[in-house]
């Protein structure tokens, strides 16, 4: 396998679009990519399109070929993955397996989603595909509802309590204010989250990710062109993948996320590294008890430790190991389809100093982790910064 870098990334501000439509948006995170890079869109070879389900939100399927057109660059080969929330981490996972097998050299890979088209009604209901439609969906079980259940759990099991998961919103507001491109650019506090209003309790309002529309697109390039096209190439020294029961009653515990565990254990392997290793991390908190999951599966604290460790301030952007600087999905917001690219954007701009006030000190090495549904599908990344020669 070949050495993979991401020479250039771009991204939509994520939030409510109600002037583009869901091709602007894809080709705008596109166009920015290719500048980023300084490349010419001519150099790329194949498109790879993440997005989750494009049909029920705005009606448009066949999103490779809609990219490609959007952004003149048929007849290349493009092609759409789907995996729920972690459509956007599949995709990224494709491209770079494709460039890592020696087939292409230069891909472009790309995540979108407009959500609000429909009511937030409608839009839980295109959700909840992400779970079991006959045994959790049908029966009424959102995905608000299901990690409601992650939640009682966990508390149940652990003590975590609703103040120590109020405090990952918390946080990750305070991130997203540094963040043009986030969502919200709201400051709250613990009581602020504690007075929303229950959504699927122990969670509320201001515990969930928002409805949202955006789009983001990196450009991967094999390593060792990379290094010669771009100053700010990263590399990626790990990708992996791993799947568990698409409903939560066929899960062994659901006070973990056995697909994140598996995952993240490969990719520590594949790159040559521990936790204690990895300067920042951006990580799926669609809800906050979410967050706290995946710190503790990806193995940055022990089981049952990461709600007291986010309460300490551990994942603070000063903290021992800064989670979500860019607002996360909680406050930079989750267009689904989008959310793994945007991941990888937020580390081309923090391996390369580029992320101003939110900027994570001394960060060389970063870890991403998308998931798909309740646990179903886990993608973790990790990336450092190519050396340049
Ligand atoms: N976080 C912070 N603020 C939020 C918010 C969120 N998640 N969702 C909505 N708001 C704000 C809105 O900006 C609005 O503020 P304003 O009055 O100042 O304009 C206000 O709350 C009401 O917004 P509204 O759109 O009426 O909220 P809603 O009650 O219809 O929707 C949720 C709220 C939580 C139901 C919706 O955001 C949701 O379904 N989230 C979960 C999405 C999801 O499941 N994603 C997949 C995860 S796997």
């Amino acid at each position: 396998m070949r050495s993979v870098s991401i020479i250039g990334a771009g991204q939509t501000a994520f939030g409510e679009h109600w002037n583009e439509s869901f091709r602007d948006l894809i080709g705008k995170a596109g166009l920015m990519a290719l500048e980023s890079s300084g490349i010419e869109g001519k150099t790329i070879q194949a498109i790879y399109g993440g997005t989750m389900a494009s049909g029920r939100f705005v009606g448009q399927e066949h999103i490779g070929a809609l990219i490609a057109d959007e952004l003149g660059l048929t007849p290349l080969p493009a092609t759409r993955l789907e995996a729920a929330c972690a459509s956007g981490g599949v995709a990224l996972r494709n491209a770079y397996i494709s460039v890592a097998s020696g087939l292409y050299d230069v891909v472009a890979v790309g995540g979108v989603e407009k959500m609000t088209e429909i009511s937030v009604e409608e839009a839980g209901f295109a959700l909840g595909g992400a779970g079991d439609q006959e045994t959790e969906l049908f029966h009424g079980a959102t995905f608000p509802a299901l990690y409601a259940l992650l939640a009682r759990k966990h508390m149940e099991a652990f003590g975590t309590t609703e103040e120590q998961m109020a405090q990952v919103a918390v946080k990750n507001h305070y991130n997203a204010m540094f963040n043009p491109n986030a969502q919200f650019h709201r400051e709250i506090t613990i009581q602020d989250v504690m007075n929303s209003g229950y959504v699927a309790s122990p969670l509320k309002l201001l515990d969930c990710s928002p409805i949202s529309d955006g789009a983001a697109t990196v450009i991967l390039c094999e390593t060792s062109k990379a290094k010669k096209i771009s100053e700010n190439a990263i590399e990626i020294l790990a990708s992996t993948q791993a799947s568990d029961s698409l409903a939560l009653t066929g899960r062994k515990s659901l006070t973990e996320l056995m697909a994140t565990k598996v995952a993240a254990k490969l990719d520590f392997e594949e790159a040559h590294l521990k936790p204690s290793d990895i300067d920042l991390a951006e990580v799926h908190d669609c809800f906050t008890i979410a967050e706290i999951l995946a710190i503790e599966d990806l193995g940055f604290f022990k089981k049952g430790d990461g709600g007291k460790a986010t309460e300490k301030g551990k994942t603070s952007l000063k903290g021992e190991i800064p989670i979500n600087p860019s607002g996360g999905l909680k406050a930079c917001g989750h267009p689904v389809g989008a959310t793994g690219i945007k991941q990888a954007v937020e580390m081309f701009f923090q391996l390369n100093g580029l992320a101003k006030e939110r900027q994570v000190k001394d960060a060389k090495i970063g870890l991403t982790h998308n998931v798909g549904g309740s646990g179903a599908t886990a993608v973790v990344h990790i990336f450092k910064k190519a050396q340049v020669k």
